[in-house]
């Protein structure tokens, strides 16, 4: 959250106990003027939330949050150990007194909200939302890729009581999520981003995982607008749940029918222009972080905008400053020992609709003289039964983009691997450390590399030794 010196704190201890129910146990009168759920990343003056954990209670965490200045803690008991005058306010489930205090907040805020969801894109989407409102208003976002049962209440329970505008991802991986938790988001415009084969496992189908990103409709004020990607093969089924909710629908899209008409993109190395026609008004805007596919979120976000009465001549000025959000398609030059080469670290997360975006990302970066485009894959998870053959069909994405290269890991690619052309085999791996001991030797002055796959697969270690290359060499 952004460092602001406010007259009023985020929560006062009875502001605290009111919205949560709790009980004001220990010193009282404190002023907690952030939120914390991880004391590794607590600032002092927060209040710690001590939340049941899979491996470890939060529980365990409270002396330590003390020891690091918290202000005061959220707990379902007194943990041991502690001095009697520790502020503290007592609740018997933490999650849903946080999840009450997100909705208190929300209820009394003036605030314009929207809500981002969508199989791809939701974070890329958000961050391009907060540099677009910052510029118009006091702008408040989840942090991170905060979007679980968690991290919505957090980001709603975190959000300042002045703020003119908030942007909130809301993510999924099974039906019914969304449904429980954007009453805590209300949001004034609902954007889903695009429909596609993520945590497919969960749901057999594409209708299926349509329907269950439709439930954020559900959570709109009166007269709020779902935001739908015209282009998608489900817009149809996204916007009837949008008119049998009543509410206001905005789409956006290369479609002739979009509302929000995305008429040109032009993408060069490192950025796109971008013309996009809002209402009969055209915008031409620059955007600083090349690809078709973020071209689409900033006209989702720029639809969004338009639909919660802010200005999106100005908001599509703002992003000339909008860059990749890391392990989302950031990108560096790396003058390694053989030679510059520009690497595009896509390791954050894989599913087939993003895949083909980091293809195409690929395929419009300029090559050096030699240079080769090179993907370095790892497997996309919780694809379900269809995984081996959405594996091997990414080899037509390959072939069209025009990639040189492939280099791949996971049981899953070995699908991939047989399938492609084998003048574009590079080598196959067991898993990522394997490649990150090759790849160094591999790539040579003028290559792009773009890494890609599941945060599982751990992609990361790929795009960490090839930066070591920089540091080897300077
Ligand atoms: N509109 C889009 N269509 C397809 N792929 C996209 C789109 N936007 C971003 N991507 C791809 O998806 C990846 C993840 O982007 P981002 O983190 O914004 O998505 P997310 O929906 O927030 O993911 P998560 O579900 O993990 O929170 C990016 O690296 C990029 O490859
Ligand atoms: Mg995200």
């Amino acid at each position: 959250m952004m460092a602001v010196d406010r007259a009023e704190p985020l929560w006062s201890a009875n502001a605290a106990a009111d919205a949560s129910g709790g009980r004001l146990v220990g010193a009282g009168g404190w002023a907690a003027n952030s939120i914390s759920i991880d004391t590794r990343s607590l600032q002092p003056g927060a209040l710690f939330v001590a939340l049941p954990g899979e491996t470890r209670d939060g529980h365990s965490f409270v002396a330590d949050a003390f020891a690091r200045g918290a202000a005061a803690a959220l707990v379902a008991q007194v943990p041991e150990g502690l001095p009697s005058s520790a502020s503290l306010l007592v609740a018997d489930d933490t999650l849903a007194a946080l999840e009450r205090m997100g909705r208190t907040r929300r209820a009394a805020s003036p605030a314009r909200v929207i809500g981002v969801t969508g199989s791809a894109g939701k974070t890329s989407t958000k961050e391009a939302l907060r540099i677009m409102l910052s510029e118009q208003g006091l702008t408040h976002a989840s942090a991170a890729s905060f979007n679980n049962h968690i991290g919505t209440p957090l980001t709603m329970a975190r959000m300042p009581a002045d703020s003119e505008f908030a942007v909130i991802e809301i993510g999924m991986n099974h039906a019914g999520e969304i449904r429980a938790l954007v009453p805590v988001a209300r949001p004034h415009a609902a954007i889903v981003t695009t429909i596609a084969a993520a945590h497919l496992e969960n749901f057999g189908s594409l209708e299926k995982i349509a329907d269950a990103k439709a439930e954020i409709f559900e959570g709109l004020v009166p007269g709020g607008a779902a935001v739908i990607n015209a282009d998608n093969p489900y817009c149809h089924r996204l916007k009837s749940h949008a008119q049998r909710l009543d509410a206001r629908i905005v789409t956006f899209g290369r479609s002739e029918a979009a509302s929000v008409r995305l008429l040109d993109v032009r993408s060069y190395g490192g950025f796109s222009e971008c013309q996009i026609a809002i209402d009969g008004t055209l915008i031409r805007y620059r955007l600083a972080s090349p690809g078709a596919h973020l071209a689409l979120n900033s006209a989702a976000a720029l639809a969004a905008v338009w639909a919660i009465g802010a200005d999106p001549v100005r908001a599509a000025a703002a992003l000339s400053a909008f860059k990749p959000v890391s392990g989302r398609g950031d990108r560096q030059v790396i003058l390694g020992p053989t030679g510059a080469f520009t690497l595009i670290n896509e390791s954050y997360n894989a599913n087939p609709a993003s895949m083909a975006a980091a293809f195409a990302l690929l395929a419009i970066q300029p090559v050096g003289e030699g240079g080769r485009r090179i993907a370095v894959l790892g497997d996309m998870l919780e694809l379900g039964a269809s995984s081996p053959q959405l594996h091997a069909s990414l080899s037509a994405g390959i072939d069209a983009e025009g990639i040189d290269a492939v280099f791949a890991c996971g049981a899953m690619m070995r699908n991939l691997w047989d399938a492609l052309d084998s003048a574009k085999r590079g080598h196959y791996a067991a898993d990522a450390e394997e490649l990150a001991r090759i790849l160094p030797d591999e790539v040579r002055s003028g290559d792009v590399v773009m890494v890609k796959g599941s945060n599982g697969l751990k992609m990361i270690r790929v795009v960490d030794a090839l930066r070591r290359l920089q540091r080897a060499a300077s």
